[in-house]
């Protein structure tokens, strides 16, 4: 029995890609509190050991596969690991993604490819290798990890801001396609949230994580960057019960930044 009082085998099974850092580790930190087994991805094998060390001494079960997402055969057989070791798969966090800035004018093929291969098949490849396990489950949730880029131009951002308005597209699709076998399809536009995705580019600049908060002070209508948590707390929300009416629809995590068009 887990320590929430529920039989292992009713115990609910969370996947989630890019786990090894930031909104993935913090969505999967969330996710173990709240009782879920937990199997994470990532393309990063020090970074995946180190959020799995997180989560088992936080007391969660967890599974670390490397595995990259742009690969759909890699997808495939962590699903299939999965659930012949857990037998089942409730929810889906499609949140692995990389980020490419420039002007579209200096993009070359390689770039395209790369954050094509990366936000947009990467999930919906990840998508395709558990569809068929909660098809015959009649039930999951799946919550796509968009940005609030999706939504707002930004200068220097065209192919990752390209890539994460398709996978809106592709959430919405899944939700239409899906929802009477009981799956449920939403996503994420995440604001400005200080993780590594940003602490890394910015100590190449040799800027603290201390100078990032500073810098983003003013961000939104709250005047800040967001916390992974807070963003892995409305990932939950749509994977969980709470949400059994919610499907086919985008949820702006984004301090209101979107409101006022305001970065900081
Ligand atoms: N941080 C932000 O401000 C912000 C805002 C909006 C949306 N997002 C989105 O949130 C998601 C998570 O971003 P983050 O800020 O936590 O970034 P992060 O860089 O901290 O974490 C991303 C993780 O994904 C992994 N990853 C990258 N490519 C992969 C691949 N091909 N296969 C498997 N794993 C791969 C990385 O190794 C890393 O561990 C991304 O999709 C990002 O676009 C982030």
């Amino acid at each position: 029995m887990s320590d929430a009082g529920i039989s292992d085998a009713g115990r609910k099974v969370a996947l989630i890609t890019g786990g090894g850092s930031g909104i993935g580790r913090a969505s999967a930190l969330r996710f173990a509190t709240a009782g879920y087994r937990v199997a994470i991805t990532d393309i990063d094998p020090a970074a995946l050991a180190d959020a799995e060390a997180q989560l088992v001494a936080a007391g969660g079960e967890s599974l670390g596969f490397p595995a990259d997402v742009a690969d759909f055969g890699a997808c495939g057989r962590v699903a299939a690991d999965v659930l012949s070791i857990w037998g089942r798969l409730d929810a889906l966090i499609a949140n692995a993604g990389v980020q490419i800035g420039g002007s579209l004018l200096d993009a070359d093929d390689a770039d395209c490819d790369k954050i094509l291969a990366v936000n947009l098949m990467g999930v919906a490849n990840s998508c395709k290798a558990v569809l068929p396990a909660m098809q015959e489950q009649r039930s999951g949730a799946i919550v796509i990890v968009s940005s609030i880029n999706a939504l707002v131009g930004s200068v220097g951002m065209t192919l990752y801001d390209m890539s994460k308005a398709a996978v809106l597209a592709l959430a919405r699709s899944l939700a239409t396609e899906f929802g009477t076998q009981g799956i449920r399809v939403n996503a994420v536009c995440p604001g400005n949230t200080i993780t590594d995705f940003h602490i890394n580019r910015m100590a190449k600049q040799g800027v603290s994580v201390d100078q990032i908060r500073a810098m983003t002070s003013g961000y939104g209508l709250l005047g800040r960057a967001a916390e992974p948590a807070e963003i892995a707390n409305a990932i939950h929300f749509l994977a969980s019960e709470e949400a059994s009416f919610i499907t086919g629809q985008t949820l702006v995590v984004d301090g209101g930044f979107s409101v006022t068009g305001r970065a900081q």
